[in-house]
């Protein structure tokens, strides 16, 4: 079989050990071929596309990014995208596609499965938000950043008697904001999910410094909002392609606390940061696994699904059940948080 393999979305540390198990587990246990198409399904469209071999993934394990360059790029949004994937599929002669990227890129995949071909998806985002899995490769050391960034700024908003303010990504959910306020040991914690009335985090604050504390740590989501109906109107910066421009809610809220409590408040916002650099361990081996199980299912017949880890166990589950769906952080997780504050 001639296997085709993609990154599609933002890029996120431990993909290159997807790349790298689906080549080694495709030509080793199997003797198929495999060809990556460079910058997501834009390159499928463009037909470029280069021949992947045991010796062009060696060394790439511990590298950030994507060998292959990634792409926000969806065909099934772009006029002739679909028929641009089957032909060149169809010249190329390449059998099934490995799919490896988040929500959007999960979603052409169920399109471009439901157009006939052999599709296997691989899910991966630092903010962890596909549905159908416990984890997507990236979020580990997103969250491992972040824990380390907030552990710095702890010693510094100590020294100084200061507020700082952590933004941290997640447009729509709060898996980071959550997790590394935990590990981190955020004072508060704030996230998409829960829309916030800004009285009561300055409330709060004042009584933390009034009875115990001279510093606080505050978490907040890129995509998190103010409660309607509650003192303070605004709208999260957005850009001309509809995302959420970094620094805007995160400003707001420095400035906000600043007034409120009169407290020295700062920013840090951690941005691309949280997707760069060396994988941690745990997304190498999500990776390996992935790509290996990406491999199988195709060699088994098993299409229009993703790959998933559910526990301790790799599980295939339908791209039909996932696509178009958000992952939200569970109420108990979100409770441990605020247990803790
Ligand atoms: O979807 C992953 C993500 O890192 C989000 O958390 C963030 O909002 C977005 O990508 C940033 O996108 P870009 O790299 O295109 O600025």
């Amino acid at each position: 079989m001639r296997i085709g393999v993609l990154t599609g979305g933002g890029d996120v540390p431990g993909l290159n050990a997807a790349i790298r198990a689906v080549v080694k587990r495709a030509e080793m246990e199997y003797g198929h071929s495999v060809v990556g198409f460079r910058n997501g399904w834009r390159g499928v469209v463009e037909g470029d596309i280069t021949a992947l071999t045991r010796e062009d993934v060696r060394g790439i394990l511990p590298r950030g990014g994507t060998m292959l360059g990634t792409a926000r790029y969806h065909p099934h949004k772009n006029e002739g995208g679909i028929d641009g994937v089957l032909s060149t599929l169809e010249a190329e002669r390449v059998e099934a596609l490995i799919c490896i990227g988040g929500d959007g890129t999960l979603k052409a995949a169920h399109r471009v499965a439901k157009a006939g071909v052999k599709v296997v998806g691989i899910p991966k985002t630092i903010d962890n938000d596909v549905e159908g899995t416990d984890l997507s490769i990236g979020f580990h050391t997103a969250i491992n950043i972040a824990t380390e960034a907030i552990d710095r700024l702890h010693t510094t908003a100590e020294s100084h008697n200061r507020v700082m303010v952590v933004e941290v990504m997640g447009h729509t959910v709060g898996w980071i904001a959550v997790n590394a306020g935990i590990a981190g040991g955020a004072d508060l914690i704030i996230t998409p999910e829960e829309p916030f009335d800004i009285e009561e985090i300055a409330r709060f604050l004042r009584r933390r410094h009034r009875s115990h504390a001279n510093f606080s740590i505050v978490v907040v989501a890129e995509g998190a909002e103010p409660a309607e109906g509650t003192d303070l109107q605004f709208s999260t910066q957005i850009d001309e392609k509809g995302r959420i421009v970094a620094g805007s809610i995160g400003e707001r809220l420095m400035m906000e606390l600043k007034e409120r409590t009169g407290f020295d408040t700062r920013l840090t916002v951690l941005g691309h940061v949280q997707r760069g650099g060396t994988p941690t361990p745990t997304d190498r081996i999500l990776g390996s696994r992935f790509g290996i199980a990406a491999v199988d299912a195709l060699s088994n017949g098993a299409f229009g699904v993703m790959t998933a880890v559910r526990g301790e166990e790799i599980v295939l589950v339908p791209l039909e059940e996932i696509a178009g769906k958000v992952k939200q952080v569970p109420e108990d997780l979100v409770e441990v948080a605020r247990a803790l504050w």
